[in-house]
């Protein structure tokens, strides 16, 4: 069982991508008992007492566009206890990698990677809050994905 947790700024747009494109790709590969899946935000700037907002429209819609639903999901922060909840926290860029590493601590740091590590590029998912383009964010994303996906195949075999 790998437990995987994506980790953005906000936990409204990339990360909840990421989780909800990777729960379809599991489930499509006959893996889905492999995975458990979260994602999460190092800001909480989207939970307001406690409770968290829905996906952002346009991500939502990106991912609607490509028949998949991320309905009742709600952003929430990623705190300490995470740390020994999951395997991996893939994070969408280098600022997501240095807060997330903060937050969990020195015992949890080598768990935070960024995403596109796994496609072997150095660099981070666009940020669509700011480009815009959910498309590019999604091809990102997809690229890391299938990327991650063959990596943890290998070393399940
Ligand atoms: P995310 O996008 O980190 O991909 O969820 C953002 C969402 C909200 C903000 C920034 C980025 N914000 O500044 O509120």
């Amino acid at each position: 069982m790998y437990r995987i947790m994506f980790v953005c700024l906000g936990n409204i747009c990339r990360s909840p991508m990421a989780e909800f494109i990777l729960k379809d790709m599991v489930k499509k590969a006959g893996r889905e008992n492999d995975f458990y899946i979260e994602s999460s935000a190092t800001s909480d700037e989207n939970v307001w007492r406690g409770v968290g907002a829905p996906v952002y429209g346009p991500a939502r819609v990106m991912l609607q566009s490509i028949g998949i639903s991320c309905e009742g999901k709600r952003a929430q922060v990623l705190t300490e206890k995470h740390g020994e909840q999951f395997d991996l926290f893939l994070c969408m860029d280098d600022a997501n990698v240095r807060n997330a590493q903060r937050i969990l601590g020195a015992k949890n740091a080598a768990k935070c990677k960024k995403l596109l590590s796994y496609a072997g590029e150095s660099g981070d998912v666009a940020d669509p809050w700011y480009t815009r383009d959910f498309s590019a964010a999604y091809r990102d994303i997809e690229r890391g994905l299938e990327g991650l996906l063959q990596t943890l195949g290998a070393e399940a075999d």
